[in-house]
């Protein structure tokens, strides 16, 4: 099967595979490999101050000398609703008490949160080639900032409403995110979140819109990377089945939960971080949705349940420690990024 050349071309890789960005998993190392295999590795950068962001790109620099894209969230930061958010942190407290945790509730007064505005001058400084974001578009003078550039950028959608809106702001490729998809739905548009399979969104969004689409959603195989191109991507774009690899920061309790999950054990939840997204179901999730509470907006509830989840990552329990994956994941092995995606490409032979 031939990938799109038009993608490849335009973003000057070997092969139309990207591996998904994938914050708190994604390391300059599997970055740098799977540019280095000919694929696009993604470096996720959301939410991240300027400086920490400016080392992992030189990080990544000094392992490839390919292309790789760095990934944004392109959303504007709210107000902190504090009574709201002093009840949830009273009540993470509480459950954490009876389950003999530990929860230091953060001070509110005191959270910072990081703006993708900030990265903007980092990146445009770094000569960064492609730039991918979820959760918005990027504002119209940073676009044209990256444009003058010769900056490639790269859109999440999750819905045609959403596609349509990017490719008439001007971006050059989409990343279609289907409801199976791991980590945080993209969704930007309508108050209620999409939740379209990607069966049926790629083909209706293929339709209206006559962008290079990545496919992104529980695909880990020739078959489904096959059934992608079919329905109209013109490459793909690949988290879950990363998560194991020998460069990942997941632990080996995330990457073992993964591998033994079933197709229905992730659910699609506001727990964790106040904005959709999908995890393995666990205890900490089940317990926030059955509370009543009103869940603080993104990203404040993530400050909130922070605590909870590194305690719980560095204690290894898995009822506290949210991990992020796909309703594939469990087709993930253990092997080095390289390997992972050389399986990816023969796809493409
Ligand atoms: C652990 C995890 C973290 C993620 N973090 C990001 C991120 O930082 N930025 C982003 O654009 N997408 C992120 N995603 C979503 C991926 O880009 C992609 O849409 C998804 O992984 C595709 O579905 P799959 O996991 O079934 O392959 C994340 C996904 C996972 C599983």
């Amino acid at each position: 099967m031939n990938g799109d050349k038009k993608l490849t071309e335009m973003l000057g890789i070997q092969y139309p595979i990207v591996q998904a960005p994938m914050l708190g998993v994604t390391s300059p190392e599997m970055v740098a490999a799977v540019s280095n295999g000919g694929g696009l590795g993604s470096l996720p950068l959301g939410g991240l101050a300027a400086g920490v962001a400016r080392k992992l790109i030189h990080q990544t620099k000094a392992l490839t000398n390919k292309p790789f894209a760095v990934n944004l969230f392109t959303y504007t930061i709210p107000a902190i609703a504090y009574e709201t958010a002093e009840s949830m942190a009273l009540f993470l407290k509480e459950i954490c008490t009876i389950n003999d945790l530990n929860y230091t509730k953060p001070d509110l007064a005191q959270l910072q949160f990081h703006s993708y505005e900030e990265l903007i001058p980092v990146l445009l400084d770094e000569n960064i080639p492609i730039v991918s974001f979820t959760f918005g578009c990027p504002d119209d003078a940073a676009i044209a900032a990256f444009k003058s550039r010769g900056v490639k950028l790269i859109g999440t959608v999750t819905s045609v409403e959403e596609a349509v809106f990017l490719a008439e702001k001007g971006i050059d490729m989409l990343t279609v995110q289907g409801i199976e998809a791991g980590g945080h739905r993209g969704s930007f548009l309508s108050e209620t979140i999409p939740q379209t399979g990607l069966f049926t969104l790629l083909p209706q969004i293929a339709d209206v819109v006559s962008l290079p689409l990545l496919a992104a959603g529980g695909i880990y195989d020739q078959r489904t990377i096959a059934a992608a191109h079919q329905l109209g991507a013109s490459g793909v774009q690949i988290g879950s089945l990363f998560i194991t690899a020998n460069e990942s920061l997941a632990s080996d309790l995330y990457k073992s939960s993964i591998m033994q999950a079933s197709e229905t054990g992730t659910v699609l939840t506001r727990a964790v971080t106040g904005r959709w997204l999908r995890a393995l179901r666990n205890r900490l999730i089940d317990l926030v949705e059955s509370s009543g509470q009103v869940v603080p907006a993104y990203p404040v509830q993530g400050s909130l349940t922070a605590p909870i989840r590194s305690l719980a990552q560095a204690q290894g329990i898995a009822d506290f420690f949210p991990m992020l994956a796909g309703q594939a994941c469990s087709r993930a092995v253990k092997q080095s990024a390289a390997e992972i995606l050389s399986k990816l490409v023969d796809a493409y032979r």
